[in-house]
């Protein structure tokens, strides 16, 4: 049995299971005093933390709304017809699905909508700033599809667009994958619409990362560009975990039958919830100020770190994440990760382009202004958080835990100074 606090606020949990609730609680004070960084992370409002917690949970509701195989649907599909009536006004799609139940399953429901195993599938390399399943060889959607990878250039860290178009028109992928989950820069959808077009593929935006950037006009729309979006809810567009396909009519139906029956069974009502209420929030007008504001901290950080002597890859960013190469600095990406967390700043390390160490022990890494903003940071805050990055890889460098531990506390007073959202105080 723990020691730890139990929180006052969950009492129903504090009463009937004390070890778990003083764990959530633990939970609440880290995320509440530590400054995230982690660029696929965030906070959700209080309203998106309500609706995933309610009796929606309770429900089982296989099929989609109307079409269902269980009775008492009364409420359910009137909930996951708001969510998508949400998703399509707000990236102005034909078509949207709610269900999937991550990031992940949302991929994979689009190789079974639009490939055959063994197929030729195209997305970028793991390595070079892609995801996993955009074909990458230990995900089943690299061993089950045949993935053929592009990745950026080695001098700018940008695409190289005749390298994609070559290898499209070389493979004939039967998808194109573009987006990924390393990628400080913006994507020309338009660009790979094109490729997409010239070798007969399906292409798919993954905005997973930059989502909420699409919805607040802080990043160019995938629409009318993509065959089909696939995106998480819980990275910039501060919804629940979970995930939505959305993409034209003619692709409706085959993927509607990939996630169910093809992958799922019954979607998790109280996610569905919480999307819809995401949704309704990224509508907003505060919500476009939260997506530019994104920006405009993470474009202050780059430049702050810059004028440290940081290595970004490609020079920046034009979205809400930095990816660094620590190498100048004469740390590894996960000794400084490590580092940081003591100091109260948490980062992911993460691999370079070209980076000749390997995946678990990296040359950099990866950090992302969105929580931080979502907590009222500004670009007067940014030259700090470069401070204590630069100390604290130092300090990883030396071994010096006295200055992590003074930076830790300087974290705690300004995390204080602005509450985080969703979290009792
Ligand atoms: C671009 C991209 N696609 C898909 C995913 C997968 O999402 P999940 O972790 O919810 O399965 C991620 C997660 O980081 C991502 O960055």
């Amino acid at each position: 049995m723990t020691s730890l606090p139990l929180p006052a606020h969950h009492p129903a949990l504090s009463a009937s299971d004390p070890e778990l609730a003083a764990l959530v609680g633990a939970e609440e004070r880290l995320q509440a005093e530590t400054l995230r960084l982690i660029p696929s992370e965030n906070y959700v409002s209080h309203a998106v933390l309500e609706a995933s917690g309610t009796v929606l949970q309770n429900k089982y509701s296989e099929g989609y709304a109307g079409r269902r195989y269980y009775e008492g649907q009364q409420n359910i599909d009137q909930v996951e017809r708001l969510a998508i009536g949400r998703a399509k006004a707000l990236f102005g799609v034909d078509h949207a699905n709610v269900q999937p139940y991550s990031g992940s399953p949302a991929n994979l429901a689009v190789y079974l909508a639009f490939a055959e195993p063994g197929d030729t599938v195209m997305g970028m390399a793991l390595p070079m700033g892609g995801h996993l399943t955009h074909g990458w060889g230990v995900s089943a959607t690299g061993t089950w599809f045949r993935g053929v990878q592009y990745g950026v250039r080695h001098d700018t860290g940008l695409i190289d667009f005749d390298e994609v178009r070559d290898l499209a028109l070389k493979e004939r992928p039967k998808v194109i994958f573009c987006g990924g989950t390393a990628l400080p820069r913006t994507i020309d959808f338009a660009a790979f619409a094109e490729i997409a077009r010239e070798a007969g593929a399906v292409l798919v935006a993954d905005v997973a990362h930059i989502a909420g950037l699409i919805a607040g006009g802080a990043h160019p729309s995938p629409v009318p560009h993509a065959d089909v979006i696939s995106t998480t809810t819980h990275k910039t567009l501060r919804g629940p975990r979970g995930a939505m396909l959305m993409c034209r009519e003619q692709y409706a139906k085959p993927l509607d039958k990939a996630v169910f029956p093809g992958l799922q069974g019954g979607p998790h009502n109280q996610t569905t919830a919480a999307i819809a209420v995401a949704l309704h929030e990224a509508g907003l007008p505060s919500f476009r100020d939260y997506a530019h504001a994104v920006v405009a901290n993470a474009r202050a950080l780059a430049d702050a770190l810059l004028a440290r002597g940081f290595d970004l890859v490609s020079g920046g960013t034009d979205n809400h994440l930095i990816l660094m190469d620590l190498t100048p600095k004469d740390v590894p990406g996960k000794v400084a990760a490590k580092a940081l967390d003591r100091a109260g700043i948490v980062v992911n390390y993460n691999t370079v382009p070209y980076d000749p160490r390997k995946p678990f022990d990296p040359s950099g890494i990866r950090i992302g202004t969105p929580s931080l903003t979502s907590r009222g940071l500004g670009t007067q805050h940014m030259a700090a958080v470069a401070d204590w990055i630069d100390r604290g890889v130092t300090a990883a460098r030396t071994g010096d835990e006295a200055a992590l531990a003074t930076i830790r506390a300087e974290v705690a007073d300004l995390m204080a100074a602005h509450p985080a959202p969703g979290i009792p105080v």
